[in-house]
């Protein structure tokens, strides 16, 4: 039996061209209902990859990971907001002001303009970052200690969760409670390629961790059928409810 779409899956769309969008997600159909538009497409195509898919009835996350100061992280996720986003993210490392900011100025056009506000998250530390590469851009804290003070920090200032490894998922659920967003990448169904993430774990182990949605990219959009591929990850994921 088909597997049934689950929002807490999320396919990456690394293309650069709204015709590699359209195949694939006419390839997935409704096995996919969530799907999130990075800088290399959002900046080769713009808003209409946003305008597109909720057309098409789908969830979109906008991954722009903004970073500046407060006023100018608040009006670019204004912006972003009116295409249509259910869910906008900044670098948590622009600071507890920025990131209150943000999501007040969010939540009072969202109100103003009678829209549902997007979710926002924040990135904690880029999970490419390794220990040897945080301590050479000077930092003297332990990675991971760091990651989970800028997850407390991002539920301080009102954001709705993180993004982060899989790794960090368990940590940062016991800090920040059950209804904190962690949306994970570096997920890889078992037997698959691990491409450039370092730090991995299957769709179950990312859940049973405490992920509430998973982002995957090459292990599906690379595929021979990509169709197949999603939904033997549902299937999995239909094992943690
Ligand atoms: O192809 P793959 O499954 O590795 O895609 C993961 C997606 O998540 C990519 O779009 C990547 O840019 C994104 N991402 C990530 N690590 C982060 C944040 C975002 O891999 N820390």
């Amino acid at each position: 039996m088909m597997a049934k779409a689950d929002d807490r899956l999320i396919v990456a769309l690394d293309f650069h061209t709204m015709e590699d969008v359209r195949t694939l997600v006419a390839k997935l159909g409704g096995s996919v209902s969530y799907y999130k538009v990075g800088m290399e497409l959002f900046y080769a195509v713009g808003g209409k990859a946003v305008t597109w898919l909720r057309r098409e009835g789908k969830h979109v996350f906008l991954d722009l990971k903004l970073h500046d100061i407060p006023n100018t992280v608040a009006g670019g996720l204004c912006s972003l907001m009116h295409l249509g986003a259910d869910m906008l993210n900044v670098h948590a490392s622009g600071g507890l002001t920025m990131m209150k900011t943000a999501a007040d100025r969010l939540h009072k056009e969202a109100a103003e303009a009678g829209i549902p506000c997007p979710k926002l998250i924040a990135i904690t530390v880029l999970t490419s970052i390794s220990s040897a590469e945080w301590q050479g851009v000077g930092q003297t804290r332990v990675l991971e200690e760091s990651v989970l003070r800028l997850a407390r920090l991002a539920k301080e200032a009102g954001l709705d969760g993180v993004v982060a490894s899989p790794q960090e998922a368990e940590a940062i659920r016991a800090a920040c409670g059950e209804d904190f967003l962690i949306v994970t990448p570096g997920v890889r169904p078992a037997g698959t390629s691990a491409d450039d993430q370092s730090r991995i774990a299957t769709p179950r182990a990312a859940l049973m961790a405490g992920a509430s949605h998973l982002v995957i990219g090459r292990p599906i959009r690379a595929a021979d059928d990509p169709k197949a591929a999603a939904e033997a990850i549902l299937k999995e994921m239909e094992t943690v409810p």
